[in-house]
């Protein structure tokens, strides 16, 4: 059988110019919604992602009781939440797509829930590991049953005594961490979350702004323990999504490549936890500013401006950095693809796990056009080009949204065009991917393939 395939092809073209219009943070757009819907009455998100992941989740909490709609005059979400413990049993499999964020969480938010709820996902989503959720969450009382390798499709059966617990977290996961946070919401007493390296904390704040009592702690051997006090009453709040910083670094390291650009990007998520992107391109002579604004939905924004392109150099990424930009190493292999010298990440082992393996879809994508990469343990080593790639190469995307859209900006710096064997998985996280980069002036095309 013939299938049609989005087939986008990038080129090297104009200087890019303009502000666009970006999508909401991916995550927070995730934790409004099922946090939304453990309060009693209606919250507002104004900036949804209105990606298929973040639709995902509003489906699967519609299933599990909440009313979710779009107020297509405001372009806002309102979730009209059931309270904490109040979701009630799904009467179907509730399907994630393609989000190891959808599922992680809700597998959370059920476990401490007295019914039963099956998942499952595409077939990218079914090949990743959700033991590292199930595990804590059967401490706390609720059983995962799951195929082979705790992998989906799998049941959570939750529990009707729900345990707070106290849990260090073996990898640095804010999924995770998340997912132990939301099934203690429903525990009585204190469930305390202890992470080795900080992850993104966008839980604990929008938890915090919603009324729940968590508290934050350094511990003397450097951790960091995020305590929960369950069963809060928590209030509707109005949230105003961020642009995603993971989006954001897409027209960002564009601008970066092509030289004349002159791009802003609004209102963008500036987080500690999430912004080591902007660190790491500093650290590689990029010329760009990030003007301060006000704080959205309990997290910090800025403007993101880019006056041209300058000559990149290499960059060593230490392996603490890597929580803080861990969806951004796809663009930064290829900023890197395109500086001068040889660059160097370390601590990458959480990459093989994501959408795709990521560590070899990036390596196996710039070796494709003319890069030269070493992989070493858990470290990825690219040999910069000094200027343009080679290109001229088709690179394999296996599901994965994030090594689609890098590849694409690639071919904006890369002396033939590169093409990406599928395009259908952008809208997972960067809906009108394409017309905005083409808005600014990129050459990306859609041809058909079988
Ligand atoms: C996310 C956490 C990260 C990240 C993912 C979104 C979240 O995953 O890669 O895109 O929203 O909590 P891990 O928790 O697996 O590191």
């Amino acid at each position: 059988m013939r299938s049609l395939i989005s087939k986008p092809i990038a080129d090297a073209k104009a200087p890019l110019k303009g502000s666009p219009s970006l999508p909401g943070d991916k995550s927070i757009s995730h934790r409004a919604l099922i946090i939304g819907a453990s309060t009693v009455g209606k919250t507002v998100v104004h900036g949804l992602l209105e990606g298929d992941d973040v639709l995902h989740t509003a489906e699967a909490l519609r299933a599990l009781g909440a009313e979710i709609s779009r107020n297509d005059e405001e372009v806002s979400w309102h979730v009209n939440g059931v309270g904490v413990g109040g979701l009630g049993e799904a009467s179907r499999v509730l399907d994630m797509g393609n989000s190891g964020t959808a599922a992680r969480l809700l597998m959370g938010v059920v476990a401490s829930h007295p019914f039963v709820t099956f998942f499952t996902g595409d077939a990218s989503l079914c090949r990743r590991p959700m033991g590292r959720v199930g595990e804590p969450l059967e401490r706390m009382g609720a059983r995962v049953a799951a195929r082979t390798g705790v992998r989906m499709p799998l049941a959570v059966i939750g529990t009707t005594e729900p345990l707070p617990i106290t849990y260090r977290v073996p990898v640095p996961s804010a999924q995770v961490k998340s997912a132990i946070l939301l099934a203690g919401l429903n525990a009585p007493g204190t469930t305390t979350v202890i992470e080795q390296q900080a992850t993104r904390d966008h839980t604990e704040r929008m938890l915090r702004a919603f009324g729940a009592n968590i508290e934050v702690g350094e511990r003397d051997d450097g951790s960091r323990a995020i305590q929960l006090t369950g069963q809060p009453e928590l209030r509707p709040q109005v949230v105003k999504v961020p642009a995603d910083i993971s989006s954001a670094a897409f027209p960002l390291v564009a601008a970066l490549l092509v030289p004349g650009s002159d791009v802003v990007l609004k209102g963008v998520g500036v987080n500690t936890l999430r912004a080591g992107l902007l660190a790491s391109l500093s650290e590689m002579g990029a010329a760009f500013r990030v003007d301060p604004l006000r704080e959205e939905a309990g997290e910090p924004t800025a403007d993101i401006v880019v006056v041209n392109a300058n000559k990149l150099k290499a960059v060593h990424v230490p392996a603490a950095r890597a929580p803080s930009m861990i969806d951004e190493y796809p663009i930064l292999a290829v900023a890197a693809a395109v500086a001068h010298g040889v660059s160097r990440f370390d601590g990458l082992g959480e990459l093989r796990v994501k959408e795709s393996d990521r560590l070899a879809a990036i390596a196996a994508g710039l070796v494709a056009n003319g890069v030269k990469v070493e992989i070493q343990g858990e470290s990825l080593i690219v040999h910069g080009c000094a200027g343009p790639v080679p290109g001229g190469g088709s690179v394999a995307t296996h599901m994965d949204h994030r090594i689609a859209m890098a590849f694409l900006v690639l071919g904006l710096a890369a002396k033939a065009p590169i093409a990406v064997d599928d395009g259908r998985m952008i809208d997972t996280s960067f809906p009108g991917f394409v017309d905005l980069m083409n808005g600014l002036g990129a050459a990306i095309s859609q041809i058909e393939a079988s």
